[in-house]
């Protein structure tokens, strides 16, 4: 790292170029090659860009392309576009019926903001071995859908990750989708997770798949995260496993070769010792969660044959979005150079110049003067920079602002109504003391009305949920989550 780090900008130049279809992405991997990056929600790439361990000279934003978006349910399949947000994926009814642990990954995930940012192609081209949805789609049986310059193909994603950064995706490849089977009668899954604060990253995870046949296991699958160089499986304990009756000694049997089967290691989270104690726990937790959704059939209320609602409502349904061949390639001039940007903000059009490497976050603070929005950590850890984009809290510490080009912004400063009379939000949290020095104010004020916005009756548990990552030096949060109560309460009293 040199002196020159400072999580506030992006310190290195590189070209933004933003391709119009899956196609011109492909001629521009293929032009740049290694000197391209792929930027999808950011949540990754812009961190390691930030801390100078990454340094393209091209940044190749896929977040417009809708052909990579969507959930569909088949006869024999879950297809996943990669640019499927972690949040949609854990609000889907259909993943939450049919794909538990998928569900449970997703909604272990970070924060509101990161779940709201982060995709899942991300989260996998990412190659961490702590990455949350890998064990999940490992134990669910996922393949991904790759596409470069000769086509499409598609692998088992157990043998996608080569060790830790590393995946099997070459430079010149996209991945489009993640395609899950569809889980046979009698089949349960759960997922596990153990970090050091709701918030983080995992020391170890652990999802299990599960038939069963009365009280024989007939068929399994354990994944583990964290705990070896890539996320990974672990064949000697589902041996023990299969074919046998269901009973708490054939589980901790299975636990205790599972704890031998990982290699973890040391490190900031973690001690290699702790996490062999806790994969041989979390497998235990696994296998009952997943055992008793077999025992009911996790699959039996699936529905199929059209694209799921999801996203804030969109609906569509034709299934060959997600799937691409590289002929789909089209000929205009593939590289658009973002410079003249507009972005509604506070519901007033602005027109303005960006140079590629500009945030969103300089942009409100410095040319538009709305100081309101806080600079924090710069690297997505305290939400303080939280704004709603297109309506989701997002990080704009973490948000290309030629990537953000066309999309609506709300601040703090948009939550008074026009004549000035504060939002119910901002009521409260004057009333109940909920602010000292005010410096996570905003970022609290725009998470909680995103949490409000589509949860208007939560319970104190939704609440701190939703606000688990917006960090706090001053109040102890107490007053946050009473205030917020509040404000539901005083916005839904006539409902
Ligand atoms: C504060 C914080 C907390 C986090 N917590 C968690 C957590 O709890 N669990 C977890 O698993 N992760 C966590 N992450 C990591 C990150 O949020 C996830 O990995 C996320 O899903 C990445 O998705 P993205 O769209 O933001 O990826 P990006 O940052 O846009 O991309 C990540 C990498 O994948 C490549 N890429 C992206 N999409 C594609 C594609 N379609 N084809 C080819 N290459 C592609 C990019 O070039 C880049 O190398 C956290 C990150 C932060 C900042
Ligand atoms: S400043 Fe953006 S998350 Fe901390
Ligand atoms: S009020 Fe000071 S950081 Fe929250």
């Amino acid at each position: 790292m040199n002196d020159m780090t400072n999580s506030h900008i992006l310190v290195h130049e590189f070209s933004y170029l933003e391709p119009r279809s899956v196609g011109e992405a492909i001629e521009l991997l293929v032009t740049h090659g290694d000197a391209a990056r792929i930027l999808a929600g950011g949540t990754d790439l812009l961190v390691q860009m930030k801390m100078e361990r990454q340094k393209p000279a091209y940044v190749i934003g896929i977040g417009k392309l809708t052909e990579l978006q969507g959930i569909y349910q088949d006869i024999d399949r879950l297809t996943v576009g990669a640019l499927t947000t972690i949040r949609d994926l854990a609000r889907d009814t259909t993943v939450r019926e049919g794909y538990t642990a998928l569900a449970e990954a997703c909604a272990a995930f970070s924060t509101a903001q990161v779940q709201a940012m982060g995709t899942v192609g991300g989260n996998l081209c990412n190659g961490s071995p702590a990455s949350d949805t890998a064990p999940a789609l490992i134990a669910l049986g996922a393949e991904v859908v790759l596409v470069g310059p000769e086509g499409e193909t598609r692998s088992p994603l157990e043998r996608f990750f080569r060790g830790p950064g590393k995946t099997a995706r070459r430079p010149d490849q996209l991945l489009t989708a993640v395609e899950v089977p569809f889980p046979v009668a009698q089949a349960g899954s759960a997922f596990v997770k153990v970090g050091r604060v709701a918030a983080d990253i995992a020391k170890a995870n652990a999802a299990v798949y599960i038939v069963c046949d009365g009280d024989r296991i007939t068929d399994c699958r354990l994944a583990f995260g964290s705990v070896a160089p890539t996320p990974m499986r672990a064949p000697r304990a589902e041996a023990i496993l299969r074919g046998q009756m269901m009973t708490s000694e054939l589980i901790a049997q299975a636990a205790a070769v599972a704890a031998e089967e990982i290699s973890p290691i040391d490190d900031v989270r973690s001690t290699a010792a702790y996490r062999r104690q806790v994969v041989a726990a979390l497998t235990v937790d696994g296998m009952n969660r997943a055992w008793e959704r077999a025992a009911n059939g996790e699959s039996a209320n699936l529905r199929m044959g059209e694209w799921l609602e999801h996203d804030e409502g969109r609906t569509t349904k034709d299934a060959s979005r997600i799937t691409h061949h590289a002929s789909r390639t089209t000929h205009h001039a593939p590289r658009i150079t973002h410079h003249e940007i507009t972005l509604t903000v506070n519901g007033i059009p602005r027109r303005l110049h960006v140079a590629d490497n500009d945030l969103l976050l300089n942009v409100l603070r410095e040319d538009l003067e709305l100081t309101g929005t806080k600079y924090g950590c710069g690297i997505g850890e305290c939400s303080a920079c939280t704004v709603l984009m297109d309506g989701k809290p997002v990080l704009a510490c973490l948000v290309l602002a030629a990537a953000a080009d066309g999309s609506h912004i709300r601040t703090v400063e948009g939550l008074a109504a026009p004549d000035g009379t504060l939002d119910p939000l901002q009521e409260a949290f004057i009333e109940h003391a909920a602010l000292q020095c005010g410096f996570c104010t905003p970022g609290m004020l725009m998470t909680a009305k995103d949490l409000l916005e589509t949860t208007p009756h939560p319970t104190e548990a939704d609440v701190r949920d939703h606000l688990r990552g917006n960090m706090c030096r001053c109040t102890g949060y107490a007053a946050i989550v009473r205030a917020v109560l509040a404000a539901a309460e005083t916005m839904t009293k006539d409902q």
